[in-house]
């Protein structure tokens, strides 16, 4: 049997695209950072993107540092979030959430989500106990989290509101921008994000000064200068490298929103199945479609179908935080966040990248619609 050739050929997302794209720019930026000899600590290109960043996302402060992971530890940390504390978290996001609390000594407390895969409020007021020290909701897909009713129950509570906004740069809710909304706002630049470093990256925002000094300092090694050592740190600094490449895709962030959300509303015209949940635009939001993901039956069978015709999807996340093995000291069992571990069998994350022509964008919906009509 020979092989054959796939009846389409549509990646999940398109990176090399990007390259070739924008290889003149990223070689010139490229050919600056080097001649110009300065690669980590304060530099010019980090102080701009940092300005530019609070900018753009409504605050006071942004906070360049190595990752989104390290934006949660550093805002969690500022806190004073440790041991003997509790963070209610969903158990549906990528595990760096949880991890950050578990790193920190303190206990993720999961709040399983709603038909959006979005935390639920009213699971969140139930969760609080006397050890409570702060609310984590994820703002999954780049769709904001219900934040009127989580800012309520945390300032009833006082408790502290870290957005872990690392796939929601730019999406708003009722006008305001993910990250402006709670204390903190953590955000990652991983090159699958909408706006993406060639490497790790990440940044905090934050309206509170004093916090956002204390993350400068202990991104590199807690000193206060170079001869004082104020408290112990950690490095977790952005680079020359990445701060230049993300000053020069942040100008172009505007237009990777706009087609996303072209992909998605055409996605909305054209998935319709009476078992299938497909992600809508709510009138208070705007969704920046970092993934489209919908929910379907027979999933699994969808996605080698898909697969085989040529088109390539992802699945966010297939085995839910609670039930991973290193969450058995959690002591939680399948069964305890029926909403999250339904969705883990029904959720398939569909190609929604820039780079998707609208031809390839119908082609996927439908592949998919004939699938489900089958
Ligand atoms: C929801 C969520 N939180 C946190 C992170 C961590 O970001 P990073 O990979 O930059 O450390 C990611 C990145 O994948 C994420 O999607």
């Amino acid at each position: 049997m020979g092989l054959e050739m796939a009846k389409h050929d549509i990646p999940y997302v398109n990176l090399p695209a990007q390259g070739r794209d924008q290889l003149a720019d990223l070689h010139r930026i490229f050919e600056q950072v080097v001649l110009r000899g300065s690669f980590v600590g304060t530099h010019d290109d980090l102080a701009v993107l940092e300005k530019r960043l609070a900018e753009y996302c409504g605050t006071a402060e942004a906070i360049a540092l190595n990752s989104g992971t390290d934006a949660l530890l550093l805002a969690m940390m500022v806190s004073g979030i440790g041991k003997g504390d509790e963070v209610i978290t969903p158990p549906n996001s990528f595990v760096a959430s949880t991890a950050t609390i578990v790193q920190l000594g303190a206990t993720p407390v999961f709040a399983d989500v709603l038909a959006d895969q979005n935390i639920d409020p009213e699971k969140i007021a139930k969760a609080i106990t006397p050890r409570t020290k702060a609310i984590m909701p994820v703002h999954l897909t780049g769709r904001i989290c219900q934040m009127d009713e989580i800012m309520e129950i945390a300032e009833r509570h006082g408790l502290v509101v870290i957005e872990d906004a690392a796939q929601a740069i730019g999406s708003m809710y009722k006008g305001r921008l993910a990250g402006s909304i709670g204390h903190f706002g953590c955000f990652s630049a991983h090159p699958l994000k909408n706006l993406n470093a060639l490497g790790d990256g990440g940044f905090v925002t934050t309206n509170d000064k004093t916090a956002a000094e204390r993350m400068r300092r202990l991104r590199a090694h807690g000193m206060a200068d170079r001869q004082t050592i104020e408290e112990w740190g950690m490095v977790s600094r952005m680079d020359t490298l990445q701060a230049a490449i993300l000053n020069y895709r942040l100008d172009k962030l505007p237009d990777v929103i706009a087609k996303r959300r072209d992909n998605a509303a055409l996605y909305q015209k054209l998935l319709h199945h009476k078992r299938m949940y497909v992600p809508t635009c709510r009138n208070e939001e705007f969704n920046t479609f970092h993934t489209f993901v919908i929910q379907v039956d027979r999933r699994d069978e969808l996605q080698q179908h898909l697969k085989n015709l040529g088109i390539k999807t992802a699945i966010h996340y297939p085995v839910p935080i609670h039930l991973q093995p290193a969450a058995m000291s959690l002591g939680h069992k399948q069964g305890d966040f029926p909403m999250t571990e339904r969705q883990a069998e029904r959720i398939l994350t569909l190609p929604v990248n820039q780079y998707m022509s609208k031809g390839d964008v119908e082609t996927v919906a439908a592949e998919v619609m004939a699938f489900c009509d089958r």
